[in-house]
């Protein structure tokens, strides 16, 4: 599969275009689309249009350095593979086969809480660091019994996303039937049975996998792993505030990431708190509407927090052109979550590192035609951005 993948896919478009066709369009739209009029989905990957590059011609660039680290964790090149939360609706190995692919290819993976394998199976599988990402779902006795069995098995980061209240508006998943389909009445579903039937080899994977299986990783005391259907409403009830991030600092003793920061000042509390990384995110643009491009809001948080974190930044990555640009800008590295999630769902493990592959390749052929020698050589320099931007 992974050689014929490397003739039939170019660029991470392929991949969505291949996860679309596999996919029946409730788990594609699921996977692809972003909140209310997904003004802010389409806003991140726009922003990088606006960056243009200024290379240094006539270099020649001899060895290429894409190393870079993070929280001291050494990794090929400066990407990650972001929190996505369901990827075995995605493919039945989902997680696990993203954490195995993003160590083969030296990489980090974030498991996020909304997962359908145990954390101790997707730590198992990779030979890179991986964290854990915390959602307070089930409350935080629930929190703290899957913070202890993380860090048994060996997460070596905690990261913290605060941008999730409430669930986003997602009009592509009511009008696809997502409710009535994770819903138990087998009447509701009927009208949407025929998107599955003309997506065989998801069906027959899905089915194999035994349907929807319930959140390995949240275990509500005398109730057990909960149900994915359960998730919205238990989201609802779990916003993550400053207060927390305190009693986190208690529970798990690694270090602690905040995502989903978009404001300087948020950026200054979360490392008050305790964070010794923030992520520069709106979620891919799935949760509040109209939020600025993650591109745009980097400068600010870089500025804000100086040199006491870390900054990371995620939201419409899929070239490793946008990579340079947002190193260029400040990141230490960025998270990716749809440009990988498209090659897990159209193809499982090999997709993931076709995606990871495809972007490495990008971000080494981008540095020699800039003239730089390394990752950690790049600078603003390397870039124009617009003017209204405001970076200093
Ligand atoms: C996400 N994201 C996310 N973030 C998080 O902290 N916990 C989660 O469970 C999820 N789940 C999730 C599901 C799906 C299908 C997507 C696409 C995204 C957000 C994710 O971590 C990251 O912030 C964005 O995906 C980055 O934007 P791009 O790279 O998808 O444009």
């Amino acid at each position: 599969m992974s050689a014929n993948l490397s003739s039939r896919v170019i660029n991470i478009a392929d991949l969505r275009e291949m996860a679309r066709r596999r996919l029946p369009p409730v788990v594609f739209d699921y996977l692809d689309g972003g909140a209310d009029g997904e003004l802010t989905l389409r806003g991140n990957c726009r922003a990088f249009e606006e960056v243009t590059f200024r290379p240094r011609q006539a270099i020649a660039v001899g060895e290429c350095s894409l190393k870079t680290s993070v929280l001291n964790f050494n990794l090929a090149f400066p990407a990650m593979l972001a929190p996505v939360g369901y990827s075995r609706m995605m493919h039945p190995r989902g997680e696990v086969a993203a954490a195995g692919a993003a160590g083969a290819a030296g990489t980090g993976y974030i498991l996020s809480t909304i997962s359908g394998h145990r954390l101790e199976d997707v730590r198992a599988a990779s030979t890179g660091p991986v964290w854990y990402q915390l959602y307070l779902v089930g409350g935080r006795e629930v929190a703290e019994a899957a913070l202890d069995r993380a860090k048994m098995a060996g997460f070596s980061a905690l990261v913290v996303t605060i941008d999730t209240p409430v669930a986003g508006m997602r009009e592509r998943d009511s009008r696809n039937g997502m409710k009535q389909l994770l819903g138990s009445s087998a009447l509701a579903k009927i009208p949407y049975l025929h998107h599955f039937l003309a997506h065989p080899s998801w069906l027959a994977g899905f089915l194999l996998d035994g349907g929807v299986p319930p959140l390995a990783n949240i275990v509500v005391p005398n109730k057990g792993p909960m149900p994915l259907m359960d998730v919205g409403a238990a989201l609802a009830k779990a916003v993550v505030t400053w207060e927390d991030l305190r009693w986190l600092r208690e529970s798990w003793k690694g270090p602690i990431v905040v995502k989903g920061v978009m404001i300087g000042d948020d950026a200054r509390r979360a490392v008050d708190e305790g964070a010794v990384a923030v992520v520069v995110s709106n979620h891919g643009g799935r949760q509040l509407d109209g939020v600025a491009p993650s591109l745009r809001a980097l400068p600010e948080i870089v500025a804000a927090v100086g040199s006491q974190a870390e900054v990371l930044m995620d939201g419409g990555i899929r070239r490793g052109g946008d990579i340079v640009k947002a190193v260029c800008l400040g990141a230490r590295a960025v998270l990716i979550g749809r440009a990988y999630a498209y090659g897990l769902a159209a193809a499982g493990q090999p997709g993931v590192t076709r995606a990871l592959e495809i972007l490495r390749d990008d971000v080494e052929r981008t540095l020699r035609l800039l003239g730089c020698p390394s990752v950690s050589a790049l600078n603003p320099s390397y870039i124009e951005v617009p003017r209204n931007w405001n970076v200093s």
